[in-house]
């Protein structure tokens, strides 16, 4: 039997960072040696927020970017199928036919499409943004994906994937496999500026793809305990980024248990404790740098892997739609007006 099916990805807005990483990177990089993986540059995603002229074409560079990253971040070529959603119409087709396996109520319920609307500055839902999780269904449901790892604003639609690829084996025979969701463990990562989740859009985010300098500059103007005015002040550990970030990214866990147990007391200052995490934070990403340099030595390496995986993915959801068409009856019903349209012609057709 061959390996189950993986399928995940992001839209293609910029480059990676930390909260990319933690939320779903790391999961991905885990799980790719076990399972056949997709990854999908989801551009018709990105356009239920970010549609103008200039958003689109720069789609091809950040979808290099994003990869580049992906493959930095641990991935190997060989083992992913890279591929660009707007490419393959048959994802379209998809959607429009699950739209009817689900209400606008249960969409209106899905949280992230709201802080979507909101993020975008959009008083009122668009319809696409509504749809964005059916969309998502569409991308799974079209490569047979098997299990989705993703973040946790992303777990409400792989349970919409699910109730819909459900109502659709139910309506018109087993056709889909229902997907198992895997979620990442560690929570949401904060922003440097400790204002809400890790995000490129509200500046506040730590890029895979940042040197050494930059790393040290943007952990050295992170938001820490703000009553905290001198180093002999004790200061509050809990819901502090910095350390959050410690736990998450210092592997050394005993200078961290050290540095807490300091910064309560008032006995370390706001700087060491920051220095302490731009070293770790550097030496974490170091050999990320390493790989990502190997890669961008090799220019156009990762388009032709998106170009590639991009045709391989367009066979695997034409036979999908093939069947998908079947099991609906939809095959039958051109094929009936075309035989009877036939046998008229043949019926009235003027003898030579
Ligand atoms: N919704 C994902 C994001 O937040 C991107 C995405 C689109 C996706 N289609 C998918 C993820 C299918 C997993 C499976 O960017």
């Amino acid at each position: 039997m061959s390996a189950a099916r993986m399928l995940t990805g992001d839209r293609p807005t910029g480059r990676l960072h930390l909260g990319h990483l933690v939320g779903s990177i790391a999961n991905r990089v885990r799980l790719h040696q076990r399972y056949e993986s997709f990854f999908i540059i989801a551009d018709l995603h990105m356009l239920t927020t970010r549609n103008t002229r200039e958003d689109i074409e720069r789609v091809a560079h950040n979808a290099r970017e994003m990869v580049t990253d992906v493959l930095a971040a641990g991935v190997e070529p060989d083992r992913a199928t890279f591929y660009l959603q707007s490419a393959l119409p048959e994802v379209g087709d998809l959607n429009t036919l699950l739209q009817n396996l689900v209400t606008v109520p249960r969409l209106e319920r899905v949280p992230s499409l709201k802080e979507m609307a909101r993020d975008a500055g959009r008083e009122e839902m668009p319809y696409g943004l509504l749809g964005y999780p059916v969309l998502q269904a569409a991308d799974i449901l079209c490569v047979k994906g098997q299990v989705v790892p993703v973040g946790r604003d992303n777990a409400a639609h792989v349970e919409v994937t699910r109730e819909i690829a459900r109502r659709f084996n139910h309506l018109y025979g087993e056709v889909f496999p229902v997907p198992e969701l895997i979620m990442s463990e560690t929570p949401t990562l904060v922003g440097t500026d400790g204002a809400g989740k890790m995000s490129k859009s509200r500046g506040n985010a730590v890029a895979l793809a940042d040197d050494a300098a930059t790393v040290r500059r943007k952990v050295l103007g992170m938001y820490t305990d703000p009553n905290r005015i001198r180093a002999d002040v004790p200061g509050t550990v809990e819901g502090n980024p910095v350390f959050a970030y410690h736990d998450v990214f210092n592997p050394d866990r005993a200078q961290v248990a050290e540095l807490k147990e300091r910064y309560r007391a008032g006995r370390v200052g706001d700087v060491e404790v920051k220095e302490a995490l731009a070293v770790a934070l550097n030496r974490f990403l170091d050999p990320i740098r390493e790989r990502r340099a190997r890669f961008a030595d090799r220019p156009g390496l990762v388009d032709e892997l998106i170009h590639t995986g991009t045709e391989r993915t367009r066979a695997e959801v034409r036979r999908t739609l093939v069947e998908v068409r079947r099991a609906m009856g939809l095959t039958g019903t051109y094929t009936r007006i075309r035989r009877r349209a036939e046998r008229h012609g043949k019926a009235t057709a003027t003898p030579a």
